[in-house]
């Protein structure tokens, strides 16, 4: 897929900071071996000295191939003695190896024309992070969701309830991939719904899934931007529609406009036709939704996605309390 000019120019800019750290920590292994076993230069420099005269050698006709081969034998030499030295001394074979992020590539971000993978990631990684700076997941995680703040009433318990909703969205996570259903989260405020798809998003991001995180309002927010002038560079709603998971939250807190609303569709309908995994969490019952963004819309989230209702109380009040 196409990125923005920037995002471009920021990956080219870290493959070349990958490149000069990887220079930079061979020379300081350099160094440090040197100082231990001074007699590396010497060997260096007769391997550099052969490899001036083969270079010169090469035009020197027909005599040449016997003189190369000499040369040759003496680089191997003064290069295998190096090795037997640095071993003797301590030193893991590959010590004087220029260590690269990508051996693939060498850190150039291609090989034999095409981009390497690491360059893709790269610039999916970027992309991405321009989305949603860092991934909040660090405090919502299942091992931190506890069932005890539900009440358990009788009839229709909220926290049974949200035991088997806690139950599927583990087990959803657990083996998500990037042809997974998508989830609509619904229920009041402050009962889980942002905490279960954070939970969800940080077993995603483990398994390597590209995974983006928006609220609603921060989403429609950039597409409009874009949209109308500013930014024109860049290509956010390709990339919401591209990437392994999405989650938008908080939907229905944003300003409705027609604009909003066409946004919406687009992404909704083209992530369903490439079978991608949405995850969308909002305030709003199904008539709500309905009513704000239209059949079209709603039909959508209401066959297609598994609804989550969540109930209980505001924890986050019970929390401060
Ligand atoms: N079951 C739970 N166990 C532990 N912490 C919880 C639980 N549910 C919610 N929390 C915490 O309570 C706070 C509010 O939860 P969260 O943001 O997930 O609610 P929400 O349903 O997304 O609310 P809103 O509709 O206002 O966005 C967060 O700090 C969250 O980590
Ligand atoms: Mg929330
Ligand atoms: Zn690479």
């Amino acid at each position: 897929m196409a990125y923005s000019a920037d995002t471009y120019k920021k990956a080219e800019r870290e493959l070349k900071n990958r490149r000069e750290k990887a220079l930079l920590d061979r020379e300081k292994r350099h160094a440090e071996a040197v100082k231990k076993i001074p007699e590396i230069l010497e060997l260096e420099a007769e391997m550099s000295s052969a490899g001036l005269a083969a270079v010169k050698a090469v035009g020197m006709g027909a005599d040449a191939k016997e003189y190369i081969d000499r040369l040759a034998k003496i680089n191997l030499e003064a290069g295998e003695k190096r090795t037997a030295l640095l071993k003797e001394n301590g030193f893991p074979e590959d010590w004087l190896k220029v260590r690269y992020s990508c051996p693939v590539c060498e850190d150039t971000g291609a090989v034999n024309g095409y981009y390497c993978e690491c360059y893709k990631d790269l610039l999916r990684a970027i992309e991405y992070e321009k989305l949603c700076s860092k991934l909040p997941v660090d405090n919502c995680r299942f091992d931190n969701f506890r069932l005890d703040y539900y009440p358990d009433s009788a009839g229709i318990s909220p926290k049974k309830r949200m035991e088997s909703i806690y139950n599927y969205c583990k087990s959803y996570a657990a083996d998500i991939s990037k042809s997974s259903g998508s989830l609509l989260m619904y229920g009041a405020t402050g009962l889980g719904k942002t905490h279960l798809s954070l939970a969800i998003a940080g077993k995603a991001v483990e398994r390597g899934m590209g995974v983006i995180y928006t609220s609603a309002q921060n989403l429609f927010n950039r597409l409009e931007r874009e949209k109308f002038g500013r930014g024109a560079d860049e290509n956010t709603e390709q990339t919401i529609i591209e990437c392994d998971l999405l989650i938008i939250d908080d939907l229905g807190a944003e300003f409705c406009t027609p604009f909003t609303v066409s946004a919406l569709y687009n992404i909704i309908n083209s992530r369903e036709l490439e079978g991608r995994p949405t995850i969308i969490s909002t305030n709003l019952d199904p008539a709500a939704v309905n009513k704000a963004y239209g059949e079209r819309i709603a039909s959508r989230l209401m066959s297609n996605y598994q609804l989550l209702k969540f109930d209980g109380s505001d924890i986050r009040q019970i929390k401060t309390k």
